[in-house]
């Protein structure tokens, strides 16, 4: 009783699934339905071809053991034919059948490939075209995963459903004809055939499960993988490569087993199907037996027609196992377009020439709701300023320059530049005159000068004057191939300090108004820090610079400072000034005073 509820459910889960995910494949990759109708037209013709060929052939058969001279070739044409005529015919359907193979395998290569392109750029698109916000969220190795792997079998759905439509129009046709030649053998076997298509189709629905608990486990180990990669050196040091091993083999183990299930139903479908098909074809021998031998020609053309619809028959069921198996990941890499394509970069039509004058009015801000992680921030900034802004960790000082950046949107209050709403200005012309500097530098592959162009379209004389104003020049001329060197992410051929140095050199070759620095020197040794000051001592008037540091040192030559605590603004003036106001930046002197002093060193 159970399995009966449950293949009902099945079943109409089941047949919403190929023309559902033909519709969704077309959603993510318009134009594939008039591939596939192309495709399923071009099939037809294979398909009357191949059935044209069986019954000539039945026919000959039967003529040889008859002796007759002239014999109806297709039944119902009246076209009488000699044995030789016969074959000759059978031949042009063979060329027929083997060209119309041809045109298909054209067909569903290109329409598969084109699926592959067709939905890795719409997700680059939409991930690239996404909010700060959402991008920040996205786990390790997600995007990777989606990218490659789910992508991958996203595209292979057209392929499948291509092949599907070929192999079902193939059935039906085979079917069809089949009736034509003897309705009551026919329909038997149909009968026959339908309810054991029928019969396996909780083995689909269970196959199905198992893939998307297989995707998810898979979705798991990627990001467990790309942690690993971010980790090496602390699991090492810790001496905790052991306890990480367990844990992507216990991951590995779960994948395994759910892949493992779903390979064996996706191989058990087929010999079940196989199995039963033999049984029918038995019943229909049997059958055979029991007729005239009038009617002999007409059934062994059935017989053939059949059993090549079986083929097919077969065909069209692994086919669809394979469909429940890729459907998960095209749910995955719509859904992944969705989100992206959600929450997309807005963009006003006011340009921006130059930021002169920033204002912050009253902003508050908040990740999650009733969560403020700044509150009523308002304070001006004139063009050449330096800011500092410090305050405890978690205070909120990144999130105000992710709003300054217009990374993201004050959740209340107003961001101005030059008096405008930043939200009504140009997105293009505000990232052209604004650049960022991370704590952590980002290097991609590449020479030193592709580094400091960053994709910028930019005459070279442009990176060296950048160079030069991070005080990086001499160092990269020193280098093997001086500005062609290669250069990576994992490089090791420049120091921590002179990364640092590059990111501002690639900040600085836009020729920004706005330069913001989020802890630009926590990572570096005093040395490397020392040099970093001189470089963003010697920018000081020439653009406005607002800086996050936990040292003082970094923000020693700043205008003004803005002491951030617990999302509020406690104090923003001249250092000299916040020192009798500030308890917090009060402390911070002492403390930094007290590190510089030859007693604090030793
Ligand atoms: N993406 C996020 N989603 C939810 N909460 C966040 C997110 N990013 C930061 N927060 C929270 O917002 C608060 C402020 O974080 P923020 O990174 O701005 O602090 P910070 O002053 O830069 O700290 P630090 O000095 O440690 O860098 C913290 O409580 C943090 O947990
Ligand atoms: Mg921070």
């Amino acid at each position: 009783m159970g399995s009966g509820r449950f293949g009902r459910r099945d079943r109409s889960q089941g047949a919403v699934t190929v023309l559902g995910m033909a519709q969704r494949t077309n959603t993510l990759v318009p134009g594939t339905y008039p591939r596939l109708l192309t495709l399923g037209a071009v099939s037809f013709v294979g398909s009357l071809c191949e059935a044209g060929l069986l019954v000539v052939m039945a026919r000959i058969a039967l003529a040889a053991t008859d002796d007759t001279e002239h014999f109806e070739v297709l039944p119902g044409t009246g076209w009488r034919v000699t044995v030789a005529t016969a074959i000759l015919i059978a031949l042009g359907f063979v060329i027929a059948k083997v060209a119309v193979g041809l045109v298909l395998a054209r067909i569903s290569s290109s329409t598969s490939t084109r699926a592959l392109t067709v939905i890795r750029q719409t997700l680059l698109r939409s991930y690239l075209g996404a909010s700060w916000h959402v991008q920040a969220v996205e786990r390790q190795g997600e995007l990777q995963d989606v990218m490659t792997t789910q992508a991958d079998k996203a595209a292979k759905v057209v392929m499948t459903l291509s092949a599907f439509v070929t192999a079902a129009l193939n059935v039906a046709t085979f079917v069809v004809i089949s009736i034509f030649a003897n309705v009551f053998a026919a329909i038997v076997i149909v009968v026959a055939g339908a309810s054991l298509a029928a019969s396996l189709r909780p083995l689909s629905a269970r196959g199905r499960r198992t893939s998307h608990r297989e995707l998810a486990a898979g979705r798991t180990f990627a990001s467990a993988i790309s942690e690993l990669v971010g980790t090496t050196r602390e699991l090492r040091v810790f001496g905790t490569g052991p306890q990480a091993l367990e844990r992507m083999e216990g991951l590995n183990d779960h994948q395994a087993g759910l892949i493992r299930r779903t390979r064996f139903l996706t191989m058990l479908g087929p010999t079940l199907y196989q199995a039963s098909a033999l049984l029918l074809l038995i019943c229909g021998i049997g059958l055979l037996t029991t007729v005239t031998r009038s009617s002999i020609a007409a059934i062994g053309a059935v017989m053939l027609l059949l059993l090549r619809a079986l083929t097919y028959g077969q065909q069209t069921q692994s086919l669809f196992q394979a469909l429940n198996e890729l459907s998960p990941s095209l749910d995955h890499v719509s859904r992944r377009i969705e989100l992206y394509q959600g929450s997309p970069v807005t963009s006003g039509d006011t340009p921006v020439a130059s930021i002169r004058q920033l204002e912050l009015e009253d902003v508050s801000f908040e990740y999650l709701p009733d969560r403020p992680v700044l509150r009523g921030v308002s304070g001006t900034i004139e063009a050449g300023e330096a800011i500092g802004i410090i305050g405890p960790s978690g205070s909120g000082k990144s999130t105000l320059l992710q709003i300054l950046l217009r990374l993201r949107e004050p959740t209340a209050g107003r961001f101005l530049a030059n008096g405008v709403d930043t939200r009504d200005l140009a997105q293009a012309d505000w990232y052209g005159r604004v650049a960022f500097v991370p704590q952590d530098p980002h290097l991609i592959e590449g020479t030193v000068a592709e580094n400091i162009a960053f994709y910028r379209d930019m005459p070279l004389a442009r990176v060296h004057e950048a160079a030069a104003m991070a005080h990086l020049a001499e160092e990269i001329e020193a280098l093997p191939h001086g500005y062609d060197e290669i250069i990576g992410p994992e490089d090791t051929s420049l120091s921590g300090g002179q990364q640092q140095r590059l990111t501002i050199a690639r900040a600085l070759a836009g020729r920004p108004d706005l330069l913001v620095l989020d802890e630009p020197t926590s990572a570096l040794d005093m040395r490397s820090e020392a040099r970093l000051q001189d470089t963003l001592r010697s920018l000081r008037g020439r653009m406005t610079l607002l800086v996050v540091a936990h040292r003082l040192t970094t923000i020693a030559e700043c205008d003004r400072i803005m002491v951030l605590a617990n999302g509020a603004v406690q104090g923003f003036d001249r250092p000299e000034q916040l020192a009798l106001s500030s308890d917090f930046y009060d402390e911070a002197l002492r403390l930094s005073v007290l590190h510089q002093s030859p007693a604090g060193t030793a």
